[in-house]
């Protein structure tokens, strides 16, 4: 199919003709022969192998005064036709060298509408261009680039380049001695050898007009461009030339003289074709061969559609493979050899865990000598769609998140390959275990979390919500420290709805406590709603209880009312964790301090606040888990839920059921996560 296409961009490319050819005129040495492709207008000559612009005479200085002279490329070149406009570009060599006290006038160089005589009286500060009655008339049809060595009221120097339209008072000037440009060229020296390369480059795309200059001392040498313009400007030749016009070079002499040689000169001109003329050819490009073409290109692509709907899938794969391959900072192809070897033919009884996505399996890669977790996905049409989420992840280094080491993708199969977390999921500590967890370990579980949402949520340079903060997503590692997990996976597996509803570990309606409020209006997660569930998973760490209590307790079903009752009533340390309690009785260096699991229950409850825009930044939590801030104050009575309520933040914010993984409005990425 490629191969067709190129055949068709070919022929269509044949018919219409080149697009972007250029005519290039160079004269790098100026001899006699030169002479006869240019012409010569007003006191121009040629002598001593340079255009001179005016005369060269030195014996007689009186006749190089009030002289005027242009020297133009006798053909013409197509500059614009309808929106195109065409490019150029042309360097040249000068010498301005003036014999007597004061140099004048200057030279340019001109585009202009025809061949004709320079105009009457355009000697003086007219540069061979116009004269008093024409000077500035739109009829003029000229665009030049002047080399002005002498102060007419309208300059602003006597050593300055500017761009003059149709006028010789330039619309634009820049003095060439201007430490603040870092130039300092003296453009008429008493010094004979000091010679311009002069580069001159315009973009007809971009409408734009570039000047360069270097000074060097001898005529023949090529000097590199400065890699700064002495003048730039935005100048769309159209609106002043004639479709097509002609190059050349005008120069003026008054009371006072100097020469205006140019010695050398490049131009290159990009070609804009011409109307086709009535031809057999012609009408074959107007009617027969479009025809032909289109109805070529129409079954092409009906072949090509059927190849590729049948070729798509397989496609898909192979991209995505590609796509892995390249993702930015994706650590490791892994070989599904090793994976396998490494997680014994992925046996049940390594199996770590199971959701609907596929399952986590255990295991030691001998080679690297490191204990991974190999996440398996059943579905595989699920697989493109998490890519966009992969490349972030991939990207996510933080000490507080499960580092990705790397993936493997066989048999249309993908598999991720983390570090093992050995010591497994902290709600297994809070809840499933006889060996709770000690009262540091809770607190720096609580200090690793805060630090882990506050790299995603400000620090990372795309905002990243979370959306599942629970405990199942909390990993520990070997030293306890907490470390959020896989996020950003699952949630290409299962439709968006099912996130927040779906039924936890163990059968219970898991998630539902961790859901902020607002969410069940806007289906948004938002950097509040993380917030919302990391309250929830303070309260769960101090007191040890699921978010949603079974059997209830006192008659409150959700920890955040029975936490609420209780620090109104003044009695918010019965809610600390018995087992924390009882701890501290048989060991005195475990750690607890009534005073910080009072100041987390009570920065839980900030948290849980129902009204989003009430709730603390992470930026502000993580100082007040370093106990650097004081706790901000909580209601004695929690606070009721009103909808809508007024936070801009809950409009913008990612969008919840879109769920590409691509930035939102406002920047903000969304992330989902599944227990392990
Ligand atoms: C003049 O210069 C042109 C190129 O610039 C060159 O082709 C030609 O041979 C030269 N003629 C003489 C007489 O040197
Ligand atoms: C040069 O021209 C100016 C006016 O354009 C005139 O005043 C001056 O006398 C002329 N000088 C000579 C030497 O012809
Ligand atoms: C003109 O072009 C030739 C060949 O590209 C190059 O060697 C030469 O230096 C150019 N001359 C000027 C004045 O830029
Ligand atoms: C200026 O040039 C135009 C056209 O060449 C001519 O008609 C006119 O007389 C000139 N004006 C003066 C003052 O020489
Ligand atoms: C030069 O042009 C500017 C505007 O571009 C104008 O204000 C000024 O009067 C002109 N000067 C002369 C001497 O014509
Ligand atoms: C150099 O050019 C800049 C911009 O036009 C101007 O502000 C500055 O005064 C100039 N400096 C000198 C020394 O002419
Ligand atoms: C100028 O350069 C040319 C070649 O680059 C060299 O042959 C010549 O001798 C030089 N002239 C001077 C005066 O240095």
């Amino acid at each position: 199919m490629v191969v067709f296409l190129i055949v068709i961009f070919l022929l269509l490319n044949f018919l219409s003709g080149p697009l972007a050819e250029q005519r290039n005129f160079i004269f790098q040495s100026l001899n006699q022969t030169i002479r006869d492709e240019l012409s010569f207008k007003g006191d121009s000559t040629f002598s001593r192998e340079a255009l001179q612009l005016t005369p060269d005479t030195l014996n007689n200085p009186s006749f190089l005064q009030n002289k005027s002279g242009r020297v133009i490329i006798p053909q013409k070149f197509r500059l614009w036709k309808n929106n195109h406009v065409a490019s150029f570009h042309s360097s040249f060599v000068i010498n301005i060298f003036h014999p007597a006290n004061i140099a004048a006038e200057g030279m340019t160089f001109v585009i202009l509408p025809s061949l004709t005589q320079v105009p009457d009286n355009s000697h003086g500060g007219f540069l061979g261009l116009t004269n008093s009655t024409i000077d500035g008339s739109p009829d003029n049809r000229f665009v030049a680039v002047e080399f002005d060595t002498f102060k007419q009221p309208y300059d602003p120097d006597d050593n300055h380049i500017g761009l003059n339209i149709n006028s010789v008072n330039s619309t634009i000037t820049r003095p060439l001695t201007n430490d603040t440009y870092g130039y300092n060229l003296i453009l008429s020296p008493t010094n004979v050898d000091v010679f311009f390369t002069v580069w001159i480059d315009y973009d007809g795309t971009r409408r734009k007009i570039q000047i360069y200059m270097a000074n060097h001392d001898n005529r023949s040498i090529t000097v590199p461009k400065p890699s700064i313009p002495v003048l730039t400007s935005q100048l769309d030749l159209s609106k002043y030339l004639l479709q097509d016009s002609y190059f050349g070079f005008s120069a003026s002499t008054g009371d006072n003289i100097q020469l205006n040689c140019v010695l050398r000169w490049n131009l290159t001109v990009e070609i804009i074709p011409p109307e086709p003329g009535v031809d057999v050819k012609g009408l074959l490009l107007k009617a027969g061969v479009p025809c032909l073409v289109m109805s070529i290109f129409v079954i092409m692509w009906l072949i090509w559609s059927y190849v590729r709907a049948i070729r798509k899938k397989q496609r898909s794969e192979e991209q995505l493979e590609f796509a892995l391959k390249t993702l930015p900072g994706m650590p490791k192809e892994y070989a599904f050899k090793d994976l396998k070897i490494a997680t014994c033919n992925f046996d049940d009884r390594n199996q770590l865990g199971k959701g609907g996505f596929g399952s986590v399996y255990g295991g030691r890669l001998s080679k690297e000598g490191i204990d991974v977790a190999v996440k398996t996905f059943l579905r595989d049409n699920c697989q493109g769609d998490f890519l966009s989420e992969l490349t972030i992840i991939n990207r996510l280094r933080h000490r507080n998140l499960v580092p990705l080491l790397g993936w493997c993708y066989k048999n249309k199969n993908l598999l991720l390959v983390y570090e093992l977390m050995p010591n497994g999921s902290l709600d297994k500590h809070l809840f499933n275990t006889e060996t709770p967890l000690a009262w540091e370990r809770r607190y720096n579980t609580v200090v690793g979390v805060s630090s882990a949402l506050h790299y995603l949520h400000n620090e990372y340079d795309n905002t990243v919500v979370h959306r599942d903060l629970k405990a199942s997503n909390i990993m520990l590692d070997s030293m306890f420290n907490a470390r959020l997990g896989d996020f950003g996976l699952a949630r290409a597996i299962d439709n968006e709805k099912t996130s927040y509803t779906e039924q936890g570990h163990g059968g219970m309606p898991g998630t539902v406590g961790y859901i902020a409020p607002e969410c069940f209006h806007t289906q948004k997660a938002t950097r509040e709603s993380d917030v919302y569930g990391f309250g929830v998973v303070v309260l769960e760490v101090v007191c040890g209880r699921k978010p949603v209590l079974i059997p209830e307790v006192d008659g409150f079903r959700l920890l955040i009312d029975w936490v609420w009752m209780l620090y109104r009533e003044g009695r918010i340390p019965e809610a600390v964790d018995e087992r924390v309690l009882d701890i501290r009785e048989e060991e005195e260096e475990s750690g607890y301090v009534g005073n910080e699991a009072e100041r987390l229950l009570r920065l839980g409850l900030a948290c849980s606040h129902p009204m989003a825009e009430e709730r603390p930044k992470m930026h502000d939590i993580v100082q007040i888990v370093n106990k650097k801030m004081p706790v901000p104050d909580v209601p004695h009575f929690k606070p009721a839920f009103i909808w809508p309520g007024s936070s801009p933040g809950l409009l913008n914010f990612s969008s919840y059921s879109s769920g590409s993984g691509y930035p939102n409005s406002d920047g903000t990425r969304s992330l989902n996560t599944r227990p392990r």
